[in-house]
């Protein structure tokens, strides 16, 4: 039983990896309740990424519930890796146990690197930005986040992370009609993929995770399988960690 259980697995896997193009995709069991499979996810994601660091790597992390176990399931590294970790975006609506910096300081600390932070609210004026990226700590972190080589980051559906960013109903509302359907880092995307409402804040743009390495996606659950859908492909993403129930809604989507 134990056994035909994986076959499946493997098979949900290669059939997903097929349809979205990409070079990875790994399922947690679905078999558990709906709360535990985010932490399976940030288990297996934190396995993987320690397998995938190496020393000289700049780590680029995102917010959100599912990152947040990531940074929780990680165990300490006896011996220390020599990386950088820094937030992925500016962001600071959420709460705090789940803001990018957060995690970022997390991360590292697990892993005994080091770490900048970005304390940059989303949705900030265009006007602001600009003094504000002037600010040698900010800088830095720019400069940093610029040379990241290993980015994981979440995906949303596009109508909670409006809410959870704070945009009111009419705004919500007029963003849903645009079509955006999934979220990821600030980006909102319609089904087919293309962007069709993106915060104002500063840090990575999408067409920087064309140039980094390994981009590693976590974010299960079936209500975020059309989000997955639509902000995940070959174009930007190479790993996806998700569950079994979300990887059989997909593969019925398509
Ligand atoms: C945000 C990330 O903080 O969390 C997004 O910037 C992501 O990339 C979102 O879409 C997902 O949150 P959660 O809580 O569903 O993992």
């Amino acid at each position: 039983e134990y056994i035909k259980e994986l076959r499946n697995i493997s098979y949900l896997e290669k059939k997903l990896e097929k349809i979205l193009g990409l070079q990875k995709v790994k399922l947690v069991n679905g078999a558990v309740p709906a709360d535990d499979i985010k932490v399976e996810i940030g288990r297996m994601a934190s396995q993987l990424l320690k397998k995938e660091i190496k020393d000289g790597d700049i780590l680029a992390v995102t917010g959100g519930t599912t990152l947040a176990q990531v940074a929780a399931e990680m165990t300490y590294s006896p011996d220390p890796y020599d990386i950088t970790v820094v937030p992925g975006r500016g962001g600071l609506g959420e709460n705090v146990e789940i803001q990018a910096n957060t995690i970022v300081a997390q991360i590292a600390k697990k892993l005994g690197g080091s770490y900048h932070l970005l304390h940059i609210p989303d949705n900030i004026a265009q006007e602001n930005i600009h003094p504000l990226i002037k600010e040698p700590s900010i800088q830095k972190t720019l400069e940093i986040l610029k040379k990241a080589n290993i980015l994981i980051h979440g995906v949303g559906t596009a109508a909670d992370m409006a809410a959870r960013r704070g945009m009111n109903q009419k705004e919500i509302k007029e963003l849903l009609a645009a079509g955006a359907v999934g979220e990821a880092f600030g980006f909102y995307f319609n089904y087919q993929g293309e962007i069709v409402y993106s915060t104002s804040s500063v840090g990575l743009n999408l067409s920087d995770l064309e140039t980094i390495d390994k981009v590693i996606v976590v974010a299960g659950g079936e209500n975020k399988a059309e989000a997955i859908i639509a902000a995940v492909s070959n174009v930007y993403q190479d790993i996806l960690i998700t569950d079994e129930n979300t990887a059989k809604k997909i593969i019925s989507l398509k």
